[in-house]
């Protein structure tokens, strides 16, 4: 019922052959796997973005991703690139969000409703990302602290729009970290979060949005996570840098 998605997070990694080299070698694996069911989605960063998508071509299911858009249509904002000129140059979703964007670059909730505003109006999917800091998850007000950051970024949308949206938990102690949530906290905030979704959109959208995991999933935690009756897929970052790791948590369904 759900799209189940696997999508890589490159962050900002890779040069130029290295993203070649990885990108021909998941095309190449994807193919000769015979891999179904599963919505892949590579994420580099933007000046790997018409490279990884020549590569991609039109395999079905696999699709190209930015790791980030400017909440600006167009104009004098240099330094920054457009919803449209990805959409324009092959990609199909991109990561909003991040917990990364959120710390380094200080975007706010109110910001993020102009970067899936963008996206959505330029036929871009967001990954909307949220999680709590570690502080947030000792104190026991995690469920709340993440539900606001959907309220605040998504809740101003219609119906149909939310339906474009996929959503990416990613607890901000485990990214990177090599501490991954336990499948228990992973199902336990997803359903949480579907229910808050619900609570706005009415079950049926909630129950067709698919909500990933991100940090420090693994090719030896990813099938216990995905077995999770919330947990549709999975937001890899370390992990999709190789191919084989990525490729073996694409097949842990
Ligand atoms: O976007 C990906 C997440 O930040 C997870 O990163 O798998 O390296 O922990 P990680």
């Amino acid at each position: 019922m759900r799209k189940k998605i696997v999508a890589g997070n490159w962050k900002m990694n890779l040069n130029y052959e290295e993203g070649q080299k990885l990108t021909s070698e998941i095309v190449n694996m994807y193919k000769d796997e015979n891999i179904k069911d599963v919505t892949v989605v590579l994420n580099p960063p933007f000046v790997h973005l018409f490279p990884v998508k020549k590569l991609i071509g039109n395999t079905p299911n696999l699709f190209l991703g930015s790791q980030n858009c400017s909440e600006k249509a167009a104009g004098a904002y240099t330094g920054e690139t457009s919803a449209s000129m990805l959409k324009s140059f092959g990609a199909e979703y991109v990561i909003l969000g991040h917990s990364e964007r959120r710390e380094y670059f200080k975007e706010s909730n109110e910001l993020l409703t102009a970067k899936v505003r963008q996206a959505l109006d330029y036929g871009l999917t967001p990954i909307f990302c949220c999680g709590e800091p570690l502080e947030i998850r000792e104190a026991g007000t995690h469920e709340a602290y993440v539900k606001n950051q959907l309220t605040e970024s998504l809740f101003g949308l219609s119906a149909e729009d939310f339906a474009k949206i996929v959503i990416a938990y990613e607890p901000i102690w485990a990214i990177g970290t090599g501490k991954t949530a336990s499948s228990d906290q992973a199902q336990e905030m997803h359903k949480a979060l579907r229910e808050h979704l619900a609570s706005k959109f009415g079950q049926e959208a909630a129950d067709h949005t698919s909500i990933l995991y991100g940090g420090s999933c693994n090719p030896g935690n990813a099938k216990d996570l995905f077995s999770k009756a919330d947990v549709d897929g999975g937001l890899i970052g370390g992990a999709s840098l190789k191919s084989r790791d990525f490729m073996d948590i694409i097949k842990s369904f």
